[in-house]
């Protein structure tokens, strides 16, 4: 997730506004940020790494001329957060600079034909083959409009993409187009922007057209057109009012992030899915080369980890030991030699546990590899192959859409390590490499049809004084992870356990109307599950149950029920099965007054120990 920015502007230079859009759009990303302007037939750029203010105290941002411009703020992707990989990127000539926001797939194959036909790349980025492509088509047609350039380029790109472009040679417009990454034009008298999202222009206009998938939009002072990419037909779209305060604005009308980032995985996942290939290859060799793998992690990521033990060992046959960070070195500390591997897995990739435990690995010689949504962070910097999970900055304090990241890339890997390992046929491959390809269509229908539901239920229990959570198999992962969402947020003492442990302890604790919270997807542990959830009923629990659509058997036995689409395989499950157990911890937070977002205590990255 990065935000994307431009503007034309009457009788000013558009630098001051581009800068303060950006700062507006931080929130998208933050490890770089360029703005590009044209004036007199030149290009001026100015881009650095690190926050907007950081970057400005160096560059005054401000300080550019022209009337119009373009700006970025990056969150890295593809590319570590240099100078060199910020945006705007240009082509060749340096007249024509692109900033985008999104992912294209296929950057390789077009970087590769480009440099056959003497392009030169100066980034690691796949952006970078946006403003070549757009330089070729202009080439090979004198008489090309920029528009058509940006239009014949973008039908090339796989991937997602919202880009906006300007030319020394058209210095009086701004060509934008999307497909599944957000982009919005806002007009007043006085201007026109294009931006990712309404917070960026909200406080000088409250007039926005919201651009569709596969549409290009011109922009000059004269207004905005707005073609279909497939066949330039122009489409008529009036500017909406928005009524939204720019607080507001920024949560997209959520009434919290928490809410907006559960909202975004359908969206996120699409994206974490579109990692490069090579990538998930390299890292399952030096799995498979590995005698022994810890996964290494704390809290939610820990919980990843969890579920992944059981993807490596159903899928691959590979044998991992899922260990808390703060545990490793007492743990496992003296026995990691050479021949050790630990995969770390978290979000910030600065967790101050999750480090230690690296560098005493490190120093053992062990090989590092990991998973982090933050490229640049100290775990990419000391990892010997790290994969970037591609959610997008989280703001909510507690981890949603990036676990439900972190487990698909766990879920790509253990299926790249079984095929390499030849452990599943072509057809089983086949087959799960489309359902991993569905999960966000089915998370999607999670969070339409059931957060109602939801919602009901949570006013129903909010004065529970304490919850269980069980699963049996890989949903003990999402027993655990339902459980600490509940705890974080809404302050309810919650248990997890696998369900079949609950009788060897826990069980006394239930007495009538103690809510229980059962994961039962229709997987292998199904039947025994049943089983343990006769044995709660007995003593009077209220059963809530997250089952699979039409699961009859478990709708009469339960008080309550979340259902989930029927047909994901059961080493995905804790993807789909997850999101109902993130709304139920939101609203029973709001329900009881607190702010999820911000929960007391808590902290986003833990970096002390
Ligand atoms: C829970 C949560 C924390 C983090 C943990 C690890 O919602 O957010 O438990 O998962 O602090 O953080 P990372 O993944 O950044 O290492």
């Amino acid at each position: 997730m990065c935000g994307i920015f431009g503007c034309i502007v009457k009788d000013a230079n558009a630098a001051p506004t581009i800068h303060a859009s950006l700062k507006r759009l931080e929130y998208r990303g933050y490890d770089s940020v360029g703005v590009a302007t044209v004036q007199d037939g030149k290009l001026y750029l100015k881009k650095d790494q690190g926050k907007i203010d950081e970057v400005h105290a160096v560059h005054n941002l401000d300080d550019l001329p022209g009337n119009i411009g373009i700006g970025h703020t990056r969150w890295a992707t593809h590319g570590a957060p240099l100078q060199i990989n910020a945006h705007p990127h240009v082509d060749c000539s340096g007249q024509i600079a692109v900033v985008h926001n999104g992912i294209i797939e296929n950057f390789s194959e077009l970087k590769q034909e480009l440099e056959g036909r003497g392009h030169v790349f100066k980034s690691k980025t796949d952006t970078e083959v946006i403003p070549h492509l757009i330089e070729e088509n202009l080439r090979n047609n004198l008489s090309m409009s920029l528009a058509d350039a940006v239009l014949e380029t973008v039908k090339r790109l796989d991937g997602s993409y919202a880009i906006a472009v300007i030319s020394t040679k058209e210095p009086d417009r701004i060509v934008c187009a999307r497909h599944e990454s957000p982009l919005v034009v806002g007009v007043n008298e006085k201007a026109v922007y294009c931006a990712s999202d309404i917070p960026a222009f909200l406080p000088v206009t409250n007039k926005a057209v919201i651009v569709e998938d596969g549409e290009l939009v011109t922009l000059s002072l004269g207004g905005y057109e707005i073609k279909k990419i497939s066949d330039s037909k122009v489409v008529a779209r009036e500017p909406k009012l928005i009524d939204w305060t720019p607080e507001m604005a920024v949560k997209q009308g959520y009434q919290h992030f928490m809410l907006k980032e559960i909202h975004e995985q359908p969206g996120t996942l699409r994206n974490t899915l579109r990692l490069q290939e090579h990538y998930l290859d390299l890292m399952a060799t030096f799995l498979d080369r590995a005698h022994e793998v810890f996964l290494v992690a704390c809290g939610t990521s820990y919980h990843a980890c969890l579920a992944s033990s059981y993807m490596f060992s159903k899928l691959a046959f590979l044998v991992t030991y899922p260990v808390i960070a703060s545990e490793f070195v007492e743990q496992h500390g003296k026995s990691v030699n050479i021949d050790s591997t630990l995969l770390a897995v978290s979000q910030s990739g600065e967790t101050a546990d999750i480090l230690a435990a690296v560098n005493a690995a490190r120093q053992r010689a062990a090989t590092i590899l990991g998973l982090t949504n933050a490229i640049g962070s100290t775990l990419t910097r000391v990892s010997r192959v790290y994969i970037g999970q591609q959610s997008g900055p989280e703001i909510g304090v507690a981890a949603t859409k990036t676990f439900t990241s972190q487990l698909s890339v766990l879920a790509g890997l253990a299926l790249r390590l079984a095929k390499k390992r030849g452990k599943v046929s072509q057809d089983e491959m086949d087959f799960l490499a489309e359902k991993l390809e569905k999960l966000p269509d089915t998370v999607e229908t999670v969070i339409q049809t059931q957060e109602e539901k939801v919602k009901q239920i949570a006013k129903k229990y909010k004065d529970a004084k304490a919850f269980f959570f069980l699963g049996r198999g890989i949903s003990t992962a999402t027993a655990y992870e339902g459980r600490l969402k509940l705890m974080e947020i809404a302050y309810v003492p919650a248990i997890a356990f696998p369900a079949g442990e609950s009788k060897h302890g826990p069980i006394s604790l239930v007495e009538p109307g103690f809510p229980v919270v059962f994961i039962c997807p229709k997987d292998e542990t199904y039947k025994t599950l049943i089983g343990n959830v006769m044995e709660m009923k007995a003593r009077g629990a209220s059963i809530i149950a997250v089952i699979e659509e039409g699961d009859e058997e478990i709708k009469r036995l339960a008080d309550d029920y979340i259902e989930v689409p029927a047909g994901t395989p059961e080493v995905l499950s804790p993807i789909s099965f997850v999101v109902p157990l993130q709304l139920l911890a939101y609203y029973m937070a709001v329900e009881k007054g607190y702010n999820p977002d911000t929960p007391r205590n808590l902290a986003k990255s833990v970096t002390v120990k």
